[in-house]
C-alpha cells in the first residue's frame, strides 16, 4: 500500500500550530530549545501528523526514543491494561510483578556472563546520577573519567560528566569535583591534534592523553569509574575504534574501577544489537538505559553486575522510577525489539547506510558517514581536505527537510543524525534519502 506521508497541505507552522506555539512561548520556560515548529497531533509507526493535517516521516523519533514507532498498538494496549489496574504504588517501598519481571529481563539481556541487578529510573540523566553514586559507593573512591563530546543528561552530576556543549554548564557551577575529561577516539576528527585533518591515529592520540593524566595528575587506583558512551550520541554519532573501548575495559580491570556504558541513546536495539557494547565486543560493568526502553514512556535503568551493585538497603531509591505503566510499556517494547525490530534495524539500517554513502559520493559537503543499524550520523564539512565542520548548516537542513515533510535532528558540531523508529522499511528509507538529497542540493555550498 502506498504511504500517505510525507504530505504537506499547509506550510508549517499552520494556523493551529501557530496558536499552540504562541501559548507555549508565553508560558513555558525559555530554556527549552524547540528545534523547529513541529506541533504534533498524533503518530502511527514512523508517521507524525501535525495539528494542521500535515504528515511527516519521522527520522528523529523524538530524539531516538520512539523505538517501536509512534503509538504501537501492542505498547498502547500494554499501557492501557496496566493503567486500568493501578497507576502507582512506589517501587522503592513495595512490590508488583511487572517491576520484577522487567528487572529480570534486563538483567538477563545485559552483556557478559556475570549475574546482574537492575535499578529503574525515570530518565537517562537519573540513571547517570545513580551510577555516579553506585560507583562511588562501591569503590569508596571519588574520581571519575569522562570524555570530550559526551552527553549524559542535564542534572548536576550528569552535566559534570558531560562536555558536548558549554551552554549545558554555563553559570550552573560549581559542578561535581573529581571528574577528569579525556579525549574520545573520533576516527574522523582527532580531538587532540591541532590539525585534525592530518592526524592518522586519533586512537593513539586519545590514549597518550590518558597515559599522561595517569602519569602526571591522577593515580589510577583513585578512579572510581569510567563513564563512556560506546557511541557518542549528542556529540555527533561517533563510533570509536574497538581498541579504544577495550583500553578502558583493561584499565578498569587492572585498577578496580567501574566501567559504565551510557547506552541511553545507543541501547535497546537501535544499532541492530540490543546494546552497542555487543557491536563493539566489550562488556561494561554497568549499562545505563532510557530513551527507547519504553517506547516513549519515561523509564530508565541502571543494569549492573551483581558484584558491583553492592549499595545497601535504603541508600538509593525513587518515587516514580519503574512506574507500573512504564514497566508494562517496556516489556511490550522489548518483545517487539527482540521479535523483529532489532533485525529490521540491521537490514534497513544497512540499506540506509548504502544510500547515504551514495549521497556522499554526490555531495562534497558530506565529510563522514558513521554509525550502525538505525543510528547513523551524516557529518558535514566545508572542505573535505581540511575537514572543517560546516557550522550553521544543520539548522538549515533541518528546516528545509521539515518543509518537505521529513523530520531530522542534528548532533555534534555539524552532523545530522538519522535515528528513525526501528519500524521503518526500505520505502521509508528511500523517501528520506530522496528528501535528504534534495535539501543538501538546495542549501548553500561552500565557496
Ligand atoms: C547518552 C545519553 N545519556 C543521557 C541522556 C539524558 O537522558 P534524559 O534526557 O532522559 O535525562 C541522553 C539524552 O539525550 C543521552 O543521549
Amino acid at each position: 500500500m502506498a504511504k500517505n506521508y510525507p504530505h504537506i497541505q499547509t506550510p508549517p507552522p499552520g494556523p493551529n500550530a501557530r496558536r499552540i506555539i504562541a501559548q507555549d512561548q508565553r508560558y513555558a520556560s525559555p530554556s527549552y530549545i524547540k528545534e523547529y515548529p513541529l506541533v504534533v497531533a498524533r503518530g502511527a509507526g514512523p508517521m507524525i501528523e501535525d495539528v494542521d493535517g500535515n504528515r511527516y516521516l519521522d527520522f528523529m523519533a523524538g530524539i531516538a526514543v520512539a523505538s517501536t514507532g509512534h503509538a504501537h498498538p501492542a505498547v498502547v494496549s500494554a499501557i492501557e491494561s496496566a493503567a486500568r489496574k493501578f497507576l502507582h504504588i512506589c517501587s522503592t517501598d513495595f512490590y508488583y510483578e511487572s517491576f520484577g519481571t522487567l528487572c529480570e529481563r534486563l538483567a538477563k539481556l545485559a552483556p557478559g556472563p556475570e549475574p546482574k541487578r537492575v535499578f529503574l529510573t525515570n530518565s537517562g540523566t537519573e540513571a547517570n546520577e545513580g551510577a555516579i553514586k553506585l560507583a562511588r559507593a562501591h569503590t569508596k573512591r571519588q574520581n571519575i573519567i569522562a570524555f570530550r563530546g559526551a552527553f549524559h543528561g542535564r542534572t548536576m552530576g550528569a552535566i559534570s560528566l558531560g562536555s558536548s556543549k558549554v551552554r549545558y554548564r554555563h553559570n550552573f557551577g560549581p559542578l561535581l569535583p573529581g571528574i577528569y575529561h579525556l579525549p574520545y577516539a573520533d576516527p574522523y576528527h582527532c580531538q587532540v591534534c591541532r590539525e585534525p585533518a592530518s592526524c592518522t591515529d586519533s586512537l593513539a592520540c586519545a590514549i597518550n592523553e590518558a597515559e599522561a593524566l595517569f602519569h602526571e595528575r591522577l593515580a589510577p587506583d583513585e578512579v572510581a569509574a569510567v563513564f563512556m558512551e560506546p557511541i557518542l550520541g549528542e556529540g555527533g554519532y561517533v563510533v570509536p575504534p574497538k581498541a579504544f573501548v577495550q583500553y578502558w575495559r583493561d584499565f578498569c580491570d587492572e585498577h578496580g574501577a567501574v566501567l559504565v556504558f551510557d547506552e541511553v541513546q545507543s541501547g535497546v536495539g537501535r544499532t541492530g544489537h540490543m546494546f552497542a557494547s555487543q557491536l563493539l565486543g566489550v562488556a561494561p560493568d554497568v549499562t545505563l538505559l532510557a530513551k527507547g526502553l519504553a517506547s516513549g514512556m519515561p523509564l530508565g535503568a541502571i543494569v549492573a553486575k551483581e558484584s558491583v551493585m553492592t549499595w545497601e538497603r535504603g541508600t538509593h531509591g525513587s518515587t516514580f522510577g519503574g512506574n507500573p505503566v512504564c514497566c508494562a510499556a517496556a516489556l511490550a517494547t522489548l518483545d517487539l525489539i527482540e521479535g523483529s525490530l532489532m533485525a529490521n534495524a540491521r537490514s534497513v539500517g544497512a540499506f540506509l547506510m548504502n544510500g547515504v554513502r551514495e549521497l556522499q559520493r554526490k555531495h562534497d559537503i558530506i565529510g563522514d558517514i558513521r554509525g550502525a543499524g538505525l543510528m547513523i550520523g551524516v557529518h558535514f564539512v566545508r572542505d573535505r581536505a581540511t575537514k572543517e565542520p560546516y557550522h550553521g548548516l544543520v539548522p538549515e537542513l533541518e528546516k528545509a527537510a521539515f518543509d518537505r515533510g521529513l523530520l531530522l535532528l542534528g548532533c555534534g558540531r555539524s552532523t545530522i543524525r538519522l535515528a528513525p523508529p526501528l519500524v521503518i522499511d526500505e520505502e521509508d528509507a528511500t523517501i528520506a534519502l530522496r528528501i535528504l538529497d534534495e535539501v543538501i542540493a538546495s542549501v548553500r555550498v561552500p565557496a
